[in-house]
């Protein structure tokens, strides 16, 4: 059994000496084919040389993924994609510009033979993000590869948003976890399909497709995860759930709780709710859209850590900044909203 390294890297403290060894051992380790959970401001990411076959084995395994769901690619600087991206549509750049370093992965025309064929699987595009947070930003830069990083959950829970989630998961299969502050947004990046015309988003995430849009100046498209075939491989699978049956619920005045229910709700919900029900204030109100996010994943795994045996959840009113939440939400319960 590897013991798990921990390192603590907090924004403000990133040019102190010591960090700046922490850096340089977690570059190392990368490089040399190890495998580490890396803050983002969307949330923790496993992360992985993306060139190296091996190290990109080492993450499907430790996180159980089926072998077909291909991983995002991570960079700090736009300069680093022409080595594994054919072309950037002029289009793609300006959302570039607009939106990175950001919560938004591009899906771009893959250059063959330079990234590991098993983070690509095989595909002829690849997904592309450059994230934010000024640690992650720190461990790109120091690596100087591109990195691969998928989600750093168990395939099928509810990602992570904090450093203990990571260690819960995977803690006896990954080499070290860098401990920082709570995922800013706590939902994943919007992923954004530059390959078909019109764009395609494919997941929803912080961006949302009015802001795509008015960058852009014209219509995209949403993908129907209705349909049989879904185009990102990822959307087919169970995604963040507990392992109690989930129920999203709109109306709290008039439901029947039943016996040993959990709640997961804004906190002007708690009215409502009786003495005996383990609830989980999500956020202060039913609009504030940012708070949920952050909190939904760490609800999701307080709530599938204690007895209850059922979940209900809030769902939030429908509109342009509630697209990702309920997504999750309904993808908790099971349905695809
Ligand atoms: O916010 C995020 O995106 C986080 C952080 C760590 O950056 N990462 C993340 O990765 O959520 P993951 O692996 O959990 O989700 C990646 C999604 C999957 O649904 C996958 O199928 C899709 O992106 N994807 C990746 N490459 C693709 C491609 N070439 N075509 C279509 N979908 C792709
Ligand atoms: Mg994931």
């Amino acid at each position: 059994m590897t013991v798990l390294k921990v390192w603590n890297i907090h924004e403000s403290e990133l040019n102190t000496d010591q960090v700046l060894q922490s850096l340089n051992q977690i570059a190392q380790a990368l490089k040399s084919g190890e495998v580490i959970g890396m803050p983002t401001e969307t949330v923790y990411g496993l992360a992985a040389d993306a060139t190296n076959d091996e190290a990109i084995q080492k993450v499907f395994q430790a996180k159980g993924r089926p072998g077909d769901n291909p991983l995002i690619i991570h960079i700090y600087d736009i300069s680093q994609l022409d080595a594994f991206v054919t072309q950037i549509d002029k289009k793609a750049q300006r959302l570039m510009d607009a939106f990175w370093p950001g919560p938004i992965s591009f899906i771009l025309p893959l250059k063959p033979d330079v990234l590991s064929e098993h983070a690509t699987v095989g595909l002829n595009t690849v997904a592309v993000r450059m994230p934010k947070h000024p640690v992650a930003r720190a461990v790109l830069q120091h690596a100087d590869v591109p990195i691969a990083a998928p989600s750093a959950n168990t395939s099928g829970r509810p990602s992570p948003t904090r450093a203990a989630h990571v260690s819960h998961d995977l803690g006896d299969t990954i080499y070290g976890v860098i401990e920082s502050e709570i995922s800013e947004f706590g939902l994943e990046s919007t992923v954004l399909d530059c390959t078909s015309i019109p764009f395609r988003i494919l997941r929803p995430g912080a961006i949302s497709h009015k802001q795509i849009e008015t960058v852009l100046n014209e219509s995209i498209q949403i993908d129907d995860t209705h349909s049989d075939k879904p185009v990102s491989p990822g959307m087919k699978y169970q995604h963040y759930a507990p392992h109690q049956q989930v129920s999203v619920i709109r109306d709290w005045e008039t439901i029947e709780l039943p016996k040993d229910v959990g709640v997961i709700a804004p906190a002007t919900v708690k009215q409502y709710i009786r003495e005996d029900v383990y609830f989980i204030a999500l956020c202060e109100d039913e609009f504030a859209y940012q708070e949920a996010g952050q909190n939904l994943y760490h609800a999701l795994r307080e709530m599938d850590n204690s007895t209850v045996n059922e979940i209900y959840i809030h769902g939030f009113n429908k509109n342009d900044d509630t697209v990702a939440l309920n997504n999750r939400i309904f993808r908790a319960a099971g349905i695809k909203s």
